[in-house]
């Protein structure tokens, strides 16, 4: 059987390979021909571990493959897997100006019976609007289903997500159009719920809104914990034993990022608005985000007489380790308010690079970690690279001009880089020092 995925970015590769992977003749579908030139010839337009040798394996063996065609790779399949970007709005409403536009194509290209499945994380209801758009654009009515099927895929650990899914969710009005698509995902031995599709758009705004609100319950409670002298990272790990808590997504840091949460949850706020229901829970997740960076910086630069005139090295720009993924990325916002108050700012990841705005207002790049650090008088640890834990700090002390550390992940050994002589300051924990 061959499915088309249309749209080749993140969620769109990983799944097209991962059908590959079970057994399905696939195509990649982008109008961005250079993209499609680029994952032609082997290569991948992001980094995502393990992708790298799936896609060398299925273009070798011809399983998979990319074209910007889209009227005819639109005929010769029936199954459409839609994984287009849907950016947030000003008002932060999601934009649906990609998939109304490959509806549009849908309708106008289709000759046949065609399941047409969304994978992109839209609001309520674009079910019906996307079913509405093909319906309009077709020269004549011929029969399709639309399938809301959301992805719940990790950056950074996304082939491993997508093979071992937790649940796999389908929303379809039609149970036949839902069997078939439940059928595609048999061999992947998980739990599969069948729903409506306003059901299934909504499971997945409520799957990231309450994850960020785990995420922000323990940065602030890291806020008191600070003032408490009490490890907020142990709090965690104490209330994670509870089965109905659990102890994920209750690590304290200097927040969430990626271009997810941000996004999603400003959405389910955009729809709560427009129903004038207030989600004054969601509201406070958003607003300790969007404040914990400065929260923990103002203690830090405390700590080290402020930040002005002093040379300050940043440790990981992604928004998480193992991608190179730089939106809404905490690291980010920790740069522009070092960089507000005058400090040196260098700048170290394994992987992701300085945008150049930052280049151009003097933000420094280094290839090595001990030449970020040299002669600086803290490093900010902003995302979590193993890199990182697993450094020498023995010998990276003698690059530092004053041996101070800001773990903003919680993840370094605090009593090793004490021995060491470092002054450490984690998220929650600081106030031990
Ligand atoms: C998130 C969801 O976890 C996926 O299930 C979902 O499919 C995806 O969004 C999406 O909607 O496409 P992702 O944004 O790739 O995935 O990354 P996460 O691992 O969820 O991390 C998001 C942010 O939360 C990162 O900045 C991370 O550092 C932060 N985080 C995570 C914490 O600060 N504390 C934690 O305990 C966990």
């Amino acid at each position: 059987m061959s499915i088309l995925i249309i749209g080749t970015g993140y969620v769109g590769v990983t799944t097209a390979l991962v059908f590959a992977e079970l057994g399905f003749e696939v195509t990649g579908l982008d109008a961005d021909e250079r993209k499609v030139q680029t994952l032609s010839e082997g290569k991948l337009t992001f980094y995502e571990p393990g992708l790298q040798d799936l896609l060398d394996q299925h273009l070798a063996a011809g399983r998979i493959r990319f074209t910007s065609e889209a009227k005819q790779a639109i005929r010769q399949n029936t199954i459409l897997f839609l994984c287009v970007g849907t950016p947030s709005d000003e008002n932060g409403s999601a934009d649906l100006r990609y998939i109304r536009a490959v509806a549009e194509q849908i309708g106008q290209s289709m000759d046949d019976y065609k399941v047409i499945v969304i994978k992109s994380t839209v609001p309520i209801h674009t079910n019906e609007r996307l079913t509405a758009w093909i319906a309009e654009a077709q020269p004549h009515p011929i029969p399709f289903d639309v399938v809301s099927n959301p992805e719940f895929l990790r950056e950074g650990s996304a082939l491993q997500d997508a093979l071992h899914p937790d649940r796999i969710i389908i929303g379809s009005r039609n149970q036949a159009a839902g069997l078939h698509i439940q059928s595609l995902y048999e061999n992947l031995n998980a739990p599969c719920f069948l729903t409506t599709p306003t059901t299934a758009e909504m499971i997945k705004y409520a799957s990231n809104s309450f994850l960020a609100t785990k995420i922000s319950f323990a940065n602030e409670l890291a806020r008191l914990c600070e003032q408490l002298d009490i490890n907020v990272g142990d709090v965690s790990i104490g209330m994670g034993y509870d089965h109905r808590i659990g102890p994920h997504f209750l690590k304290a840091g200097i927040g969430y990022g990626g271009s997810c949460f941000p996004k999603d949850i400003k959405a389910l706020l955009h729809i709560a608005k427009e129903q004038h229901t207030r989600l004054s829970i969601l509201e406070q997740v958003h607003e300790v985000n969007e404040t914990q960076v400065e929260h923990f910086l103002q203690l830090w630069e405390r700590k080290i007489g402020g930040f002005a005139g002093k040379r300050i090295a940043i440790l990981g720009l992604s928004f998480k380790p193992n991608t190179d993924d730089l939106r809404e990325a905490p690291s980010l916002a920790v740069i522009r308010y070092l960089t507000s108050q005058r400090a040196q700012v260098r700048v170290h990841d394994p992987v992701a690079k300085l945008p150049a705005s930052l280049q151009s207002a003097g933000v420094r790049q280094l290839e090595h970690l001990e030449d970020a650090v040299a002669g600086c008088d803290a490093a900010i640890m902003c995302s979590e690279w193993d890199v990182y834990r697993n450094a020498d700090w023995e010998q990276l002390r003698d690059e530092f001009k004053q041996l101070n550390i800001f773990d903003g992940r919680n993840v370094l050994d605090r009593q090793r880089l004490t021995e060491l002589g470092y002054t450490y300051s984690g998220i929650g924990n600081a106030a031990r020092n």
